[in-house]
């Protein structure tokens, strides 16, 4: 019998040879941090994110180039990012919303990956960034030139693909155009964005089943708020349908402060021990990813996380005590 090709274009619908991998994504101290009301200092986020990287991490988003006045939280991005050091297999990113964050950006060696972003929605775009979403456009495609010239990832954040807290229902097609828009400008990764965790694991299928026409599936990842509690249900269905990198926060911190309403990302531990049940490989040690959750909460931020994974296995801990 003749072999199915590895990878496989037809009908318009790009297949990616299925592999069981996944690529957890951990946004926590970027996602995560930004949305705390208190600012954690810079030494600890320092051991945040050398801790995630122990716990074998290899995708970690560590801050955001953005205006100190609109997130003070992350007002000390350049000093933690000059602070890292590149490391072997280990790939760092940090949000850049316009030329002005690509020049900070440009200054810390050891990121690799630029995360530009916008919405699908003008009015959640308005209020994030304080433009159109074909202004932002405009301010991405300079970014974009430059990463590529310097040889840098670039990824692109679409934001309320599942829903806008402003304008309820945002159109596929709507974030379809935007990708293709993306992927013309140099992008090589775009992750969606459902900003307020009003997705469902049906709109999840079908989502990604209309972007898979036209668009390659391999490039797409998925950022996946929890304010419903489906958010792990809708990592099921998004690798059901073939994608295959999960943006994720330890402990499920996360959240858009420009997106009222809008709960944590979905927690990490959730996500690698779904996989790990399933026999697909994260690299990540569950028991050090916990150990550096339960610091976080009981020494940096000193309030409840609401990782489900995260408390049962605090919950364990203490039976065997
Ligand atoms: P603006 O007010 O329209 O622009 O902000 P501006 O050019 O008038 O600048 C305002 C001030 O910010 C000026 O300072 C600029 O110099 C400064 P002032 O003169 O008033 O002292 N500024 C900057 N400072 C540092 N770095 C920069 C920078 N740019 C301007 N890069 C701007 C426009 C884009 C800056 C603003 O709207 C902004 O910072 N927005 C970011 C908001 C944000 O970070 N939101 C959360 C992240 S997105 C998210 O969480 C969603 C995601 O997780 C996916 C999902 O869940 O869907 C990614
Ligand atoms: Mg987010």
């Amino acid at each position: 019998m003749e072999q199915a090709p590895e990878s496989h274009q037809g009908a318009g619908v790009h297949l990616m040879a299925l592999t069981d991998e996944v690529v957890i994504y951990e946004v926590g101290p970027r996602d995560g941090l930004q949305n705390e009301s208190e600012t954690v200092s810079l030494e600890d986020k320092r051991r945040l994110v050398a801790a995630l990287r122990a716990a074998g991490i290899s995708r970690i988003e560590v801050t955001s180039f953005v205006s100190p006045k609109w997130i003070p939280q992350l007002a000390d991005a350049d000093a933690l990012a000059t602070s890292l050091q590149p490391m072997d297999g280990v790939r760092y990113s940090a949000l850049v919303p316009n030329e002005r964050g690509w020049a900070r950006f440009a200054s810390a060696p050891a990121l690799s990956v630029a995360a530009v972003f916008l919405s699908a929605s003008e009015s959640h775009n308005r209020k994030n960034l304080n433009c159109s979403i074909a202004e932002q456009l405009e301010r991405i495609r300079p970014v974009a030139a430059q990463a590529t010239e310097a040889k840098v990832g670039l990824r692109a954040y679409v934001s309320t693909v599942c829903g806008c807290p402003y304008e309820g229902f945002v159109d596929p097609a709507a974030v379809a155009r935007l990708c293709r828009e993306l992927l013309d400008l140099g992008v090589d990764e775009i992750s969606l964005g459902d900003t307020i965790g009003v997705g469902h694991p049906a709109q999840i299928r079908a989502l990604v089943g209309a972007l898979a026409y036209g668009l390659p599936l391999e490039k797409l990842a998925l950022h996946l708020h929890d304010t419903y509690g489906r958010a792990l249900a809708n990592v099921q269905a998004g690798y059901e349908a073939g994608v295959r990198i999960f943006d994720t926060s330890l402990g499920g911190l996360g959240g858009c402060p420009y997106a009222p309403g809008a709960s944590g990302n979905v927690a990490t531990e959730d996500v690698v021990d779904l996989f790990a049940r399933a026999g697909i490989a994260t690299g990540i040690d569950l028991d050090a990813l916990v150990d550096t959750t339960a610091w976080l909460e009981r020494d940096v931020l000193a309030r409840q996380l609401p990782g489900r994974v995260f408390r049962a296995k605090l919950g364990e801990r203490q039976i065997s005590r």
